[in-house]
């Protein structure tokens, strides 16, 4: 009886026992357990057995009393290990093998019934499909929250004039909530990315077993009604191995991350002196051990830097996948500290970002006493000459010779007289002023999608409407 000597030598009866006549080396141990980071997978896997045995029970494989038993004492293991008391050790190597060891040991022949017509490959890829799935959920709802932030504060900021930049030099004058919409739009492009990612994870691996399916007489599609899979894996040893699904949750993780990035940068430079067109809430900053006056945007830069770690996973993912011939390979047990990390590091960031968003305040008066800087109208003047029929090349070149006048005199385009308007271009009138100014540019606009306020107003309320559902 090699395989029970080596059994008990090794302290803990190994799983695929039968075979082996040597223990395994303590270093190997080590190397390969996963059980310090798929343990927070446990509700998936007991879900994912539960249902797994309902469905041998549906098929006669196990009776309806077994069926009780390894649910009851499922649940229960489950309660025991949220309650902290559960026991983990490396020797038992994952989450999957930790259950089911508990289950054997208090139900014997009926827990060793449980792990019929599957295999750890598509258990674990069961696993993770559910984690994903619900981590997709938690995140929507957290971007919501982060849109919810920016569209509770337009109507406060409405009246308030901000400049928009291109290449970081200003650009043209738009209303606040034209940027507070102009995030929202990149979440939910965020949101929809999740969404569509979430129909490639809601597909049963379950019944795939090792790779070639089972001659046992299962019913997946009972197994996937009962986890809520939309889909049933058509190709065991496609769905066994598949994890696509992980790579592309990692990449929209990752685009989140960059998106906040981008915000988070935006607003650090508005919170510095130069800028000074927004005061960050304290309880988001912190100060320096040495220079009394200082209050750090510490939130906004660990949003922008904790970035880096996103991409990185997304780059380990895509070459731990690169070149794995089909079906499971051990490698793809990698795939959860990559995952696990970029979910985490993305949900805390947006919970941060929502009620930062929410409570910065403007500096209006600072914002206002400069919004007349940089000649934003400059294109606002151009586009009054369109209109009086100059073509638009001949416009450019006229205004642009304005500007520069102006420059050299220290004067906006409101403060050139109209007589001197009019020798550069017989086609403008006395009504040109209205146009001019940040106020009378913003007034200006027309077009869809423009910082128009009547287009704002109307995108406000689509959002607001949106936000309910
Ligand atoms: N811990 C493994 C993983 O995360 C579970 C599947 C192991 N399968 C196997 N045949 N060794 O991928």
């Amino acid at each position: 009886m090699a395989a029970k000597k080596t059994a008990s030598k090794n302290g803990i009866a190994k799983a695929w026992g039968g075979v082996f006549t040597e223990k395994t080396d303590k270093r190997m141990e080590l190397f390969s357990e996963s059980i310090s980071y798929d343990q927070r997978l446990y509700k998936e896997d007991i879900a994912g057995s539960i249902a797994h045995a309902r469905m041998l029970a549906d098929v006669g494989i196990l009776t309806p009393k077994e069926f009780d038993l390894i649910r009851k004492n499922l649940k229960e293991i489950e309660k025991e290990i949220e309650s902290g008391a559960f026991e983990f050790t490396t020797e038992k190597e994952d989450i999957h093998m930790h259950i089911e060891a508990e289950l054997t040991r208090r139900l014997g022949d009926a827990g060793r019934k449980l792990h019929t017509a599957r295999s750890r490959n598509d258990q674990i890829s069961t696993d993770m499909r559910l984690w994903v799935r619900g981590a997709i959920d938690t995140l929507c709802a957290l971007l919501r929250d982060l849109q919810n932030a920016f569209v509770s504060r337009c109507d406060r900021d409405f009246d308030v004039i901000l400049p928009a930049y291109t290449h970081t030099q200003r650009a043209q004058p738009v209303l606040a909530p034209h940027y507070w919409l102009s995030y929202c739009e990149k979440f939910e492009r965020d949101r929809q990315r999740l969404l569509d990612c979430r129909k490639r994870v809601n597909v049963l691996s379950l019944g795939a077993a090792a790779c070639a399916g089972t001659s046992l007489p299962i019913d997946r599609a009972k197994t996937a009604e009962y986890l809520g899979f939309d889909q049933v894996g058509r190709n065991s040893l496609d769905i066994s191995g598949d994890r696509d699904f992980a790579a592309e949750f990692a990449f929209d993780l990752a685009q989140i991350a960059i998106h906040l990035s981008g915000w988070a940068e935006e607003w650090i430079w508005w919170s510095t002196c130069e800028f000074n067109f927004l005061r960050l809430p304290q309880a988001f900053c912190t100060g320096s051990s040495i220079m009394p006056q200082k209050v750090n945007p510490d939130t906004l830069e660990l949003i922008r830097g904790k970035t880096a770690r996103t991409v990185g996973n997304l780059q380990s993912l895509l070459v731990l996948l690169k070149g794995l011939p089909q079906a499971y390979n051990r490698d793809m047990q990698e795939d959860k500290e990559p995952i696990f990390d970029s979910f985490d590091t993305v949900r805390a960031s947006l919970e941060l970002a929502a009620p930062l968003a929410a409570q910065a305040e403007l500096n209006r008066g600072a914002i206002a006493a400069r919004i007349n800087a940089g000649y934003l109208d400059a294109t606002s003047l151009m586009e009054y000459m369109i209109r009086a029929g100059v073509p638009q090349r001949v416009a450019h070149g006229i205004v642009g010779r304005l500007v520069r006048s102006a420059m050299e005199r220290g004067i906006r385009l409101s403060e050139i007289p109209l007589d001197e308007m009019r020798a550069a271009a017989p086609e403008i009138g006395e009504d040109v002023y209205r146009y001019l100014d940040a106020a009378g540019a913003v007034r200006a606009m027309k077009s869809y999608g423009s910082t128009a306020p009547a287009e704002v107003k109307k995108q406000i309320r689509w959002w607001k409407k949106q936000l309910q559902r």
